[in-house]
């Protein structure tokens, strides 16, 4: 006999993609990216980060910029930054920053995030607001790239390699990078409590486990993948944290299934976009934010009465959504703010397997490159 020794499926270890086997990379990702900044002290140790209490302080804003997932990422890191470091937080795609005059100086903190790290439109704002003084720090995953070595402070993401086009893996540990960020530059300004530290840390370590708790309810999502492949057009809604999340889901769908998804901001429905709800037109309605909870369930009404058939995304134990959404997906009860690590997992399920029941090409969709090094 002989053995055919295939790499690539060996470097998949089974799994029949590559998205998937780093979608199951998500937890180790997140434990390595989090527990390696954690000192003895129980304080955060932001390697590749120099950034003192003077700098910190000297700063009268942060503008995130990325592309694509990564700008999704930044969308989470947003809230994330003003909640816990009180400061100002403009954030837009590097291929509108670099061509507009942005209002960026020597107290602006830059932060680019890419996984790659040659992504070209980010390169390029990299440059451009460096040429205006500020002061850079990026969140990559690939050590010693372009944007890693154009940068004043670099924060790896130890996602490990991520060989599929979509990314999965390195948008979650992006996110942790924000909240370890968050987290230093609030304690450094004094402005986040010895009490609110220790709840976030507490949260933040539980997020590996409970993540891998989520992904053994694999097989359920992959069950209404296969009600759902054929459908042509897809809205995602959410409010707060979860609107940068319904942007990755509609991400992660269309670039592998190649179905019309979009989404929008749930507020911004009866703004004209509603008028595109029909019968049985599919909605996943994300509702994990308890403070918006009600909203959400009014949102989730007003699509219903116009004869959209909703699936909810909701923490476990809120059992209201059952009365307005036709199927609900649960996650892990946790704190508002670090929801969007659990949210955005269930999204790339299902995303995962109505592209594989559609037949496409998973970890190489069509017309598009892992790292876009063009303009
Ligand atoms: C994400 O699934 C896509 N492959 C794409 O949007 C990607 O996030 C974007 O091109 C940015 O890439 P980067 O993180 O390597 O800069």
């Amino acid at each position: 006999f002989h053995v055919t020794w295939d790499a690539e499926a060996a470097e998949k270890e089974g799994y029949d993609h590559f998205m998937l086997k780093e979608i199951h990379e998500q937890p180790k990702g997140l434990y390595e990216t989090l527990n390696r900044r954690i000192e003895k002290d129980g304080s955060i140790k932001l390697d590749g980060i120099h950034l003192t209490k003077e700098d910190i302080e000297n700063f009268n804003k942060v503008f995130i910029v990325a592309c694509g997932t990564a700008y999704h990422a930044g969308l989470v890191g947003k809230f994330i930054l003003e909640n816990l470091a009180k400061i100002p937080v403009e954030i837009d795609v590097a291929s509108e920053f670099r061509y507009r005059d942005p209002f960026v100086d020597d107290k602006t903190l830059f932060i680019a995030i890419s996984q790659s790290g040659e992504t070209l439109d980010t390169l390029a704002a990299l440059r451009e607001a460096k040429r205006k003084g500020a002061r850079i720090l990026s969140v990559v995953n690939v050590v010693g790239s372009s944007v890693a070595r154009e940068s004043d402070d670099v924060f790896y993401t130890w996602a490990g390699p991520e060989i599929a086009v979509a990314s999965t893996k390195a948008y979650t540990t992006q996110l942790m990078c924000m909240y370890l960020i968050g987290l230093y530059m609030g304690r450094k300004k004094g402005v986040v409590s010895d009490e609110k530290y220790a709840q976030y840390m507490s949260e933040l370590k539980q997020i590996p486990d409970k993540l891998a708790n989520l992904l053994e309810g694999e097989s359920a999502i992959h069950d209404l993948a296969k009600e759902l492949y054929k459908r042509e057009q897809v809205f995602f809604i959410g409010r707060g944290a979860d609107v940068g999340v319904s942007y990755e889901g509609s991400l992660k769908l269309k670039e592998i299934s190649y179905i019309n998804s979009f989404a929008i901001a749930a507020g911004e429905l009866k703004h004209g976009t509603i008028a595109l709800i029909e019968k049985d037109t599919l909605v996943i309605a994300l509702a994990t934010q308890d403070k918006l909870y009600e909203k959400m369930l009014s949102n989730i009404q007003e699509v219903k009465a116009r004869g959209a058939y909703v699936i909810g995304v909701a923490k476990e134990g809120n059992k209201e959504i059952e009365k307005q959404a036709d199927r609900v997906i649960y996650i892990p009860d946790c704190m508002d703010e670090v929801s969007p690590f659990l949210s955005v997992v269930p999204l790339q399920i299902l995303a995962y397997y109505i592209a594989k029941e559609r037949g496409c090409d998973i970890d190489k969709p069509k017309n598009l490159a892992k790292s876009v090094t063009v303009e």
